[in-house]
């Protein structure tokens, strides 16, 4: 497996990732998506660059079986170990998911790999695997930071014009607070784009909202939002 520069970040993170404020809102997320994506207990759920597990454990606890990947080791291993019924996982890169038609809907959350790509078609790469794992008619619900937002607001950050890739470096802390100098690449995206994206991964959009952690809903896309969310269909 091709290595991904968030490996090492992980690594260092472990179970410290949750106590950052943008993973606090998951409950709000996942009532929101259990909504927009009609999901219903029973139905199997795609977690693509799950993390520890945050969104995956909360669809299981609702009845859903689901399936999370992600490329991070440390990540998979905390998010099996604090697994409820119906949750699995595997480590396995969303640039090359093995899934055919096996899902009546996906997530990607967060920059759940969708996003952390920094060479040219990798997210093609992601979003087209996500695709092909949906069975005709599923959905996909997937953020995507704002471009708007980060040329705006970012000033820590550098934003590449050319590639609409945000580039920061700053400092992590592991599970006792010691601290890490690491860098972060966000693949930033307009709805434009990511109409586009989807279209040329055969998914038609049903939305794109503009969103935050925690407040996921219907707000039309602005310039405010660090986030949006996108709902779309995997073509019948
Ligand atoms: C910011 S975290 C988001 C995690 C989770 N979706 C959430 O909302 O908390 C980004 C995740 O993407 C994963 N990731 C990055 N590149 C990946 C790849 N190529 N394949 C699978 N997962 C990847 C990272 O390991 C990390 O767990």
């Amino acid at each position: 497996m091709t290595g991904h520069w968030f490996e090492p970040i992980a690594d260092h993170l472990g179970s410290a990732y949750l106590r950052y404020s943008f993973t606090k809102g998951t409950v709000q997320e996942v009532d929101w998506l259990m909504g927009r994506l009609g999901l219903v207990g029973g139905q199997r759920i795609l977690d693509v660059g799950c993390g520890p597990g945050r969104h995956a454990h909360e669809l299981a606890r609702r009845g859903l079986l689901v399936h999370g990947v992600d490329i991070s080791r440390r990540f998979v291993e905390l998010a099996i170990a604090g697994a409820p019924s119906g949750a699995t996982f595997s480590r396995l890169d969303a640039r090359a998911l093995p899934f055919v038609a096996e899902f009546d809907a996906a997530v990607c959350l967060c920059q759940g790999a969708f996003g952390l790509m920094t060479a040219t078609g990798e997210d093609a790469d992601v979003l087209a695997g996500i695709a092909r794992a949906l069975r005709p008619g599923g959905r996909v619900a997937l953020s995507a930071f704002n471009a708007y937002f980060a040329v705006k607001y970012h000033d820590q950050a550098d934003f590449d014009a050319a590639t609409g890739v945000s580039h920061e470096r700053t400092e992590v802390r592991d599970e006792v607070g010691r601290p890490a100098e690491v860098d972060l690449w966000t693949g930033c995206y307009t709805p434009r784009e990511l109409r586009l994206a989807c279209a040329a991964a055969g998914l038609d959009v049903e939305s794109i909202s503009s969103v935050e952690p925690g407040r996921y809903g219907d707000d039309p896309p602005t310039t405010e939002s660090p986030e949006f969310l996108v709902v779309a269909r995997r073509a019948g």
